[in-house]
Order: C-alpha cells, then sequence, then structure tokens
C-alpha cells in the first residue's frame, strides 16, 4: 500500500476544474481513486467528456472517469456557458476523448469506495455543484463517518457572489446538495471566492505555463486565456480568479491557506438570496463549527506550484 493520499474528484469541467485535474494527476502524493462527473458549467454530456479529454491531456488514460447526476436535486440546472464557452472547456483545441467512459454510475462509485477503503482514508475533492456528494450521502449514510474529509470549492462571504450578489456558483446551482454536505458532520474545508479571487491567472502567470512548452502547459495556456476573458471584464483585473486548483493546491501545501472553523449554513429558501453561504466568521451565533473557511492564500506559492507541477506531465 501507498503512502498516498486518496482522492475523488467530483467535478464540472470547466477549464479551473481541468488545470484542478491536471494538478492532481501530476503530483505523486496522490491517489485519484475517480474523476466523478457531474452538471454544472455545462450539461453532464459535456463535463463527462472534458473529464476525459483532460485525462487523456495529462497522459493518464487509465484514470477512471464516472458520469453523474445530470440535474441538481431540487431545482433546474444552471449553467455557464458565457464564461467556460459553449464546450465548458473553450480555448485549446483538444482531440475528442478515446478512453471509455466507466460504466458504474459516480454516485455508486463514491459509496462502494468509501465502504470498501479503509474509514478515513479518502478524501472528497467537489469542485462544481454539491449533487454527487448529497445523492451518496442520501443514499448510503453510512458512507459519512468513513470519509477522511471534503475540500470543496464553493461559496463566499466578504466577497458575495459571482452568479448573484449574494451566491456563488456551485452553491447556487444546488444549494439543496450543499445543505446536505454541510450537515453531515464529516470535516470539511471550504475554498470560497474570498480566497479564489485573490489567485488570480495574471499575463506573466499566463506565459509561465505557456513557457513550459510542453502540450499541457501550452493547452493550459490557451485554457486560461479563454476563462480569464469573462472576469477580466466583469471585475477589472489582470487575469480571472482560478478557483478550483485551490482544493487540490491545500491537500499538496495546506500552508498556502489561511481560515478559521467557522458555522456555515446554506440559504436554501429565499430567492433573493438563494444559495448563499452564511458564514459565522465572528462567532456571533452559538451554532457548531462545522467548516474550515479559508480566507487568505500565499498566491505567488500556488502559482509556483501549479507550473512546477504541470511541468511534470
Ligand atoms: C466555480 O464555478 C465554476 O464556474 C468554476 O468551475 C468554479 O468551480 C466558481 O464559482
Ligand atoms: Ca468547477
Amino acid at each position: 500500500m501507498s503512502g498516498r493520499q486518496k482522492v475523488i474528484i467530483d467535478t464540472d469541467p470547466g477549464q479551473d476544474d481541468a488545470v484542478a485535474i491536471l494538478l492532481a494527476l501530476a503530483s505523486p502524493e496522490l491517489d485519484v481513486l475517480g474523476i466523478t462527473a457531474v452538471a454544472g458549467n455545462v450539461p453532464l454530456r459535456l463535463t463527462e467528456k472534458n473529464a476525459r479529454k483532460i485525462c487523456e491531456l495529462a497522459g493518464k488514460p487509465e484514470t477512471k472517469v464516472f458520469s453523474g447526476a445530470a440535474r441538481p436535486l431540487v431545482r433546474p440546472l444552471v449553467t455557464a456557458e458565457e464564461v467556460h464557452g459553449k464546450t465548458g472547456l473553450d480555448g485549446p483545441n483538444l482531440p475528442e476523448p478515446t478512453m471509455p467512459l466507466q460504466t458504474q454510475h459516480a454516485v455508486d462509485f463514491i459509496i462502494e469506495t468509501l465502504m470498501t477503503e479503509e474509514p478515513g482514508t479518502v478524501t472528497l475533492c467537489p469542485l462544481g455543484p454539491l449533487t454527487n456528494i448529497a445523492l451518496a450521502l442520501i443514499r448510503e449514510p453510512r458512507i459519512a463517518p468513513r470519509v477522511k474529509q471534503i475540500v470543496l470549492m464553493g461559496g463566499g462571504f466578504f466577497e458575495g457572489g459571482n452568479v448573484t450578489p449574494a451566491a456563488e456558483f456551485n452553491i447556487y446551482v444546488d444549494p439543496h446538495a450543499a445543505d446536505v454536505v454541510l450537515k453531515a458532520g464529516i470535516p470539511t474545508v471550504v475554498m470560497p471566492l474570498d480566497v479564489t479571487h485573490k489567485a488570480l491567472t495574471t499575463a506573466r502567470r499566463v506565459a509561465a505555463f505557456r513557457e513550459l512548452g510542453t502540450r499541457v502547459g501550452i493547452a493550459t495556456a490557451e485554457m486560461l486565456e479563454f476563462f480569464e476573458r469573462f472576469d477580466e471584464s466583469k471585475y477589472g483585473t489582470d487575469g480571472g480568479p482560478l478557483h478550483d486548483p485551490c482544493v487540490i493546491a491545500y491537500l499538496l501545501k495546506p500552508q498556502l491557506f489561511k481560515g478559521r472553523e467557522c458555522n456555515v449554513v446554506v440559504e436554501t429558501a429565499s430567492e433573493l438570496t438563494m444559495g448563499m453561504t452564511v458564514i459565522d466568521w465572528w462567532g456571533v451565533t452559538k451554532r457548531p463549527r462545522n467548516a474550515m473557511v479559508m480566507r487568505d492564500i500565499d498566491h505567488d506559492g500556488f502559482f509556483e506550484l501549479l507550473v512546477e507541477r504541470l511541468g511534470r506531465l
């Protein structure tokens, strides 16, 4: 048995999801047991295909990719083609994948893995709406105490939302699933917009990926150049926030991030603030602390790690 951290990446690629997957597949400390696709940035048939495209780009076609939920638990699916393009991975010209999609459903894979691996050894890394994770918890509640930890990208507090003034995309798309996950009693680390908005794909940083001179480096630069244009015009910044790789970077180098244990509750009733993560940063309620919420990132260290690791592929 290896001493590598076992992870399941649950994802809706998405260029930033793609960079997160590349970072994980490039990192010997991680054992990627499987990648589970969910509907989010684009519909499921595209997210599962994009996940396979990225495994092939990484030169890891043996990676297991599973297809999961095609829509959120309660609300209709909201997608983000305006950010990610029609394919979800606009930018580079990546070939159609030839590696197979696994026949097992993503939710069954998550349950089976957690029920068979040693308890406390598998980390879940959700990078999209939390539908697959919530469905697994609803279907087999015995998995909850067996999860080592959840490290997820989602939410925002001082930074507000990015899809409504109150809500961040991943939580907004399936607030009911986020509610299930945050109430499951699993050790959880939250990477909100407050962190990811500090991890900007500046021109200099994108150039560093391109200068790797490899297929992965050039494709990453092309993905980021497409992905950042939406947020650059929205926020007036040099570069856009590179959200999802923060999750994987935390597993590799937790010292890049700073935060505190807080109570986090998701709004699921008010249409105005639907999907808002109500984070008790100042401890003004007596509600129990259910998540480690990050607020700061060493963004230079983060991009150094990314370039060094992607350079290995
Ligand atoms: C999140 O939403 C998606 O568009 C990104 O992939 C990221 O997971 C940021 O709000
Ligand atoms: Ca995502």
